[in-house]
């Protein structure tokens, strides 16, 4: 069963191409294991050749058939932080503005404290374990496999059973956890300390987000399709829904205190009473508004983007362009049309050509 078969051949290999070509920079602490997504095959390479960190290592050696699983999660993470971004002014795109050395795969959003770093950590944390799931369902691993606690269970009056092979993400959970949750670099300074505890909480939050969208799928038995009997079993959702809960935990993201404190509080003076909840985004910092380049912090901008002119949405010119105006060229597009099936057995076509308006920022 694939149920990430979402990705267009092509968009895929853009997406490749993009990681090749930009993880060689100095990538550090907990972020260089994204550039796995990288490698076609990581375990031809081995452990101690792969951008992991010392902890990692260790984890890696004594479990070498996760490989696949941790390249396949940094991929759906990364995948779908662009997918999820693709309309706005941070489209989850790596900066090659940046200065090699400073800017692992995303840059300045990833210590910059703000939302952005706020979602990355989460997703990424979330595709692990939607990939080491997988992975432990299929058989491939000897750690895990279908949740075996449900087996027998079920409702007999109300005519289902489990059955099948329910995924069970509590491996995945744990893995994880294992292989993200530790201090990155030496955390003296106050910000730095405040950075962990708030990436901590936001990778903790996208695999709860993982386990939160687990459903229920079942399949009817009985006498042509009378669904007399149901074989129902627990299945994650598609990583794509798991993007969307977690865009929407994005957009209502909480900001908390840079103070430390035993146990962090919002920042708002009157909300600092209301507790925060472990599937709640958090952030430090407020974000910049990325429209303009910034070299130093690694931020593109937005001009040359591709803006829709009717849209009053961030992908709209007006929000995308962040009020500078767009240039429009106009693009012949040849396709083939008016296909009719010729008796037996050929489809002839016509050559149409169509323009149509591009809007790019300026
Ligand atoms: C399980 O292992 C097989 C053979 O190595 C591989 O082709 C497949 O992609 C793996 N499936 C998952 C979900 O990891
Ligand atoms: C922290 O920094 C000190 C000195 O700069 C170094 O000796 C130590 O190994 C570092 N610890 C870690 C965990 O990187
Ligand atoms: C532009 O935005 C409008 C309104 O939201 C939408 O109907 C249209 O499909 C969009 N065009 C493109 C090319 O995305």
């Amino acid at each position: 069963m694939d149920r990430v078969a979402l990705l267009g051949l092509s968009r895929l290999c853009a997406l490749w191409a993009a990681v090749l070509a930009l993880f060689p920079c100095g990538a550090q602490g907990n972020w260089m294991w994204l550039g796995i997504a990288s490698f076609g095959v990581p375990e031809k390479l081995g452990c101690a050749n792969l951008p992991l960190n010392s902890r990692q290592k260790e984890l890696c050696k004594r479990k070498p058939y996760l490989l696949p699983s941790i390249r396949e999660g940094a991929r759906l993470g990364i995948q779908e932080c662009r997918s999820q971004f693709r309309h706005e002014r941070w489209n989850c795109q790596v900066s090659t503005a940046a200065p090699p050395g400073t800017s692992p795969l995303f840059g300045y959003e990833l210590s910059s404290g703000t939302k952005e770093t706020a979602f990355i950590y989460a997703v990424m944390a979330a595709g692990l374990v939607h990939s080491v799931t997988r992975s432990c369902s299929a058989g491939n691993m000897t750690e895990c496999s279908c949740d075996t606690t449900l087996q027998n269970g079920g409702s007999a009056s109300e005519g289902w059973h489990w059955g099948g092979c329910s995924d069970d993400v509590q491996y995945g959970m744990w893995f994880s956890r294992k292989f993200l949750d530790f201090p990155t670099r030496n955390t003296t300074g106050k910000e730095n300390k405040v950075l962990l505890a708030m990436n901590l909480h936001n990778n903790e939050a996208g695999r709860q987000a993982v386990a939160k969208l687990m459903s229920v799928d079942c399949r009817c038995h009985g006498v042509s399709g009378s669904c007399a009997v149901k074989t129902c079993w627990k299945t994650m959702s598609s990583f794509e829904k798991i993007g969307h809960l977690l865009k929407d935990k994005y957009e209502n993201s909480v900001q908390v205190s840079d103070r430390i404190k035993r146990k962090m509080r919002r920042r708002e003076k009157d909300q600092k009473k209301e507790p925060i909840r472990k599937d709640d985004l958090l952030y430090i910092n407020k974000s910049p508004n990325y429209c303009v380049e910034d070299k130093k912090l690694g931020i593109p901008g937005t001009q040359g983007r591709e803006c829709n002119r009717t849209s009053e949405g961030a992908d709209g010119c007006n929000l995308l362009c962040c009020g500078r105006g767009y240039n429009t060229h106009v693009v012949r597009h040849v396709e083939r049309c008016e296909c009719k099936f010729i008796w037996c057995c050929y489809v002839r076509c016509r050559r149409c050509e169509s323009m149509t308006d591009v809007h790019t920022c300026k």
